[in-house]
C-alpha cells in the first residue's frame, strides 16, 4: 500500500486528527483508470486527506486484502471502486461493525443492505448504453438491415459490463434488424481487445458494427481490424464509451464513429462526500456523474481541451 496526501492543512478527521481515507483502486487496466486515479490522489491532496492507495490488479481478492488491511489499520473512511459487483458482503459488514463508513466510487456492488455505504458516486452506465443504442439506431434508420454487430465487454460481472450491455440491448433490442452476432469479454484493455476482435474478424463475416465497452478495447480492436485490411470507421462503424484522449483522437481521425462519455474526473466529488459523512451531514444515497456524447466533428473541437 502506498500513501500520498499530507498537505499541512488537513481535513480533521472524527478524533481530531488528519483524515486518513484507504482507497482501494480496480487496477490500471485503461486511460480512464490512470485518470481517474490520478483525480482521487490529487483532490486528496487538494482537500488536506491522507489517502492509503491500493491497485487490485482487476483481482477482487486483493480488493477485499486491502479493505481488511485499512480496517486493521482504523482508517477514518474507505473509499473503493468494486471490480465486480458480487460477494462484497462479508467484508462491508466488516467495515460496518469496526464503524468505518464505506462509499463506492464509480462502480455499483449489488448489496441488497444499502446500510453497509453510505453513498455511490458514478456514472450511470445503463444510460450509457442506451445513449450507443440510440446513436446507432439514429445513424442505420435508413438501412433495411440486418445490421451485424460484435460486442466487446469489459470484465466479466462488472457493473460497467452489465450495464452497458443492458442498456444498448435495451435500445437495440426494440428493432430486429440489429444482431448482435458475437460478444465477448476484452477486460476493458486494448491488448484484450485487440486479440478478441482478431477472433471476431476470422469466425464472423460481415461485421457491420462494433460496440466496445470502453475506447481502450475499441483502440485495440482498430489494430485487428487494420491488421485484417479492413478500414475502421468505414468498413466496421465503431462506437464506445469513455472519451478519453486516445479515444477521441481516433474519433477525430474518422476511425471511431462516436463515443459515450464517462467521466473518471470523481476525485473532487468523492473528497467533498467523505467530509460530509464524516461531519455526519445528510448525503444523497446516489450521486450520478454528468456526461455528454461525442461525434466525429465535436470531438475535432473539443480534442484540444480534454483533460484526461
Ligand atoms: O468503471 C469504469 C470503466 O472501467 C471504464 O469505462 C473503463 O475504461 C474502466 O476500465
Amino acid at each position: 500500500l502506498t500513501s500520498c496526501g499530507k498537505g499541512e492543512s488537513g481535513a480533521a478527521a472524527p478524533g481530531g486528527g488528519k483524515t486518513i481515507m484507504g482507497f482501494s483502486q480496480v487496477g490500471a487496466e485503461s486511460g480512464w483508470r490512470t485518470a481517474n486515479t490520478k483525480s482521487v490522489q490529487e483532490a486528496a491532496k487538494a482537500a488536506g486527506i491522507e489517502l492509503k492507495f491500493s491497485d487490485a490488479q482487476q483481482k477482487q481478492e486483493n480488493q477485499i486484502k486491502a479493505i481488511r488491511s485499512y480496517i486493521q489499520q482504523k482508517v477514518d473512511v474507505i473509499a473503493f471502486s468494486p471490480v465486480v459487483e458480487s460477494g462484497w458482503d462479508t467484508v462491508l459488514k466488516e467495515a460496518k461493525n469496526a464503524n468505518i463508513p464505506v462509499i463506492l466510487t464509480d462502480r455499483a456492488v449489488d448489496s441488497t443492505d444499502k446500510t453497509l455505504y453510505k453513498t455511490f458516486l458514478g456514472s450511470d452506465f445503463v444510460e450509457e448504453g442506451r445513449k450507443a443504442g440510440k446513436w446507432l439506431t439514429e445513424e442505420s434508420k435508413s438501412e433495411a438491415g440486418p445490421v451485424n454487430i460484435v460486442e466487446l465487454q469489459g470484465t466479466t460481472g462488472s457493473a460497467p459490463a452489465n450495464d452497458r450491455k443492458a442498456g444498448f440491448a435495451e435500445v437495440i433490442g426494440s428493432d430486429p434488424k440489429f444482431k448482435v452476432v458475437a460478444s465477448q469479454t476484452g477486460d476493458f484493455t486494448r491488448a484484450k481487445g485487440k486479440e478478441v476482435m482478431e477472433a471476431f474478424l476470422k469466425s464472423t463475416p460481415d461485421i457491420d458494427v462494433l460496440y466496445a465497452h470502453n475506447d481502450d478495447m475499441a483502440l485495440g480492436a482498430i489494430e485487428a481490424i487494420e491488421g485484417a485490411g479492413k478500414v475502421p470507421g468505414k468498413d466496421i462503424k465503431i462506437i464506445s464509451v469513455d472519451a478519453v484522449k486516445d479515444g477521441m483522437q481516433a474519433l477525430a481521425d474518422g476511425k471511431i464513429s462516436y463515443i459515450v462519455e464517462c467521466s473518471p474526473l470523481l476525485g473532487p466529488q468523492l473528497m467533498d462526500l467523505t467530509k460530509k459523512v464524516l461531519a455526519k451531514e445528510e448525503v444523497p444515497a446516489r450521486v450520478v456523474t454528468e456526461e455528454t456524447t461525442f461525434t466525429q466533428e465535436q470531438a475535432k473541437k473539443v480534442l484540444a481541451s480534454r483533460q484526461y
